[in-house]
């Protein structure tokens, strides 16, 4: 009797001595403790001052690289930080045929801007921001307003060769009427959008394309008018005027939710053949059979899987939501990933694992876990867009984004 005794307390500590980095299927895990998330006992963890947001959090959990560092430059950012808007956002002759396509929209809220929120709400808060400025001379960065989404909706624009040629031409009006751009070749210039047509707007332009900064919901180093390290990822958010309560772990009964449709993604197919049947999964090719929100309410891990493009609002949804977000989709270059560390608030898994989905997420430590669910408390506010405005949102992360790309030398003008 007492050598079993002695000899599991030998095992125990065997196994709490494996701990840090385990390799499973090509995703790397990071270990505190050996136990599995099972189904039950999911407790919240206690955070001892949640309106800390983490900024006390020991860096080993924190979702931040370093928090400090960032947080100092944020706040000289917000002191330092100029741009010059071309006039067009502001001054746009109402009557003209193309001026909706830079004045800001009237109604950023309404839910069929869907996927293309994101791009509105930059634009309305610049405008209202007090990083505009009047005096070109003195600006870090400048705007070129024209919206991707307005242009694909505007009967002159539409197609996507008309909105390269409006770009275009729109570049060569901004370079010929102003001396900035020919000052940095463009490279001080920046665009944004969230419609993936939009990746293709820089095309028949050259400079553009080589030279200035695209602010962009689809950042896929796998595409040819994406650069990662000038290019920039944009949160994409779905429009949502309230913020959700979350639903602690215990209450989330199942393991994954997915809802989507195949389109011509091999990942997606994979997914809906090989979980759908399994009764922890909540996998859905299409709409859920309940309300698409309760997906995210209910369960552990939400999957964000590549479709058509790297990017959709879910990963956002199931930030918003406390859902861990699972992200299978290759070679997104995930916003703000040189603030936040992704790692401890998500799981990124190869699209070829598939197959290993289910044991992947089922040896993710109950620990780890419950630490991943306390940081999307504290990343949600980076991925949300106000009406006014708020410290640490969408807006004022994708805006530091540019910050740390300043200090370009120019030629005079
Ligand atoms: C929590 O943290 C905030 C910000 O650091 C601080 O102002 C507040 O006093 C703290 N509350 C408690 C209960 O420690
Ligand atoms: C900028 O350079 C282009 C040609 O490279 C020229 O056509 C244009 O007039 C220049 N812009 C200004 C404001 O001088
Ligand atoms: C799922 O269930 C359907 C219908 O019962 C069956 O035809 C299919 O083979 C099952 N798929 C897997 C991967 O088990």
């Amino acid at each position: 009797m007492l050598i079993v005794v002695v000899m599991v307390g030998v095992l125990l500590m065997v196994q709490t001595k494996m701990k840090n980095f385990i390799h499973k299927n090509g995703v790397f895990v990071q270990f505190d403790v050996q136990e599995e998330v099972g189904m039950k006992n999911l407790k919240p963890m206690k955070v001892k001052n949640r309106s800390n947001k983490g900024e006390l959090l020991s860096t080993s959990v924190s979702p931040y690289h370093d928090w400090d560092l960032f947080a100092a430059d944020y706040e000289e950012m917000m002191k330092t930080l100029k741009i010059f808007v071309y006039p067009d956002a502001i001054m746009s002759n109402k009557f003209s045929t193309f001026s909706s396509i830079f004045l800001p929209h009237a109604n950023p809220f309404d839910p069929k801007l869907g996927n293309y929120f994101s791009e509105h709400m930059f634009k309305i808060a610049l405008l209202g921001s007090s990083f505009v400025t009047k005096k070109p001379e003195e600006a870090h960065f400048y705007f070129m307003p024209f919206s991707i989404n307005v242009m694909r909706n505007h009967p002159r624009v539409h197609s996507a060769s008309a909105i390269e040629d409006f770009v275009a031409g729109y570049t060569d009006r901004v370079s010929s009427e102003y001396s900035f751009w020919n000052a940095s070749g463009g490279a001080d210039h920046f665009y944004v959008y969230c419609h993936s047509i939009g990746r293709d707007a820089a095309s028949k332009h050259q400079k553009l394309h080589h030279n200035s900064i695209q602010v962009t919901c689809s950042s896929s180093y796998f595409q040819r008018l994406y650069i990662a390290h000038k290019d920039i990822g944009l949160p994409q958010v779905w429009p949502r005027q309230h913020e959700q309560v979350l639903n602690p772990p215990d209450a989330r009964y199942k393991l994954v939710f997915f809802a989507g449709r195949v389109q011509n993604s091999l990942a997606r197919r994979d997914l809906l053949e090989l979980w759908k049947n399994d009764s922890s999964f909540d996998i859905f090719s299409g709409s859920s059979s309940f309300p698409y929100e309760e997906g995210f309410r209910r369960s552990r891990y939400c999957l964000h899987v590549k479709g058509y493009e790297v990017n959709t609002a879910r990963v956002s949804d199931a930030i918003q939501h406390g859902c861990v977000p699972v992200l299978i989709s290759n070679y997104y270059d995930l916003p703000l990933a040189n603030i936040l560390d992704w790692s401890k608030f998500s799981i990124i898994v190869n699209e070829r694992n598939v197959p290993h989905l289910k044991k992947i997420l089922l040896s993710v430590p109950k620990r780890t876990y419950l630490n991943m669910y306390n940081n999307l408390g504290i990343v949600r506010r980076h991925f949300a867009w106000y009406s006014s405005p708020k410290k640490y949102d969408s807006f004022h992360m994708t805006v530091h984004q540019l910050w740390l790309k300043r200090g370009l030398h120019r030629v005079d003008w």
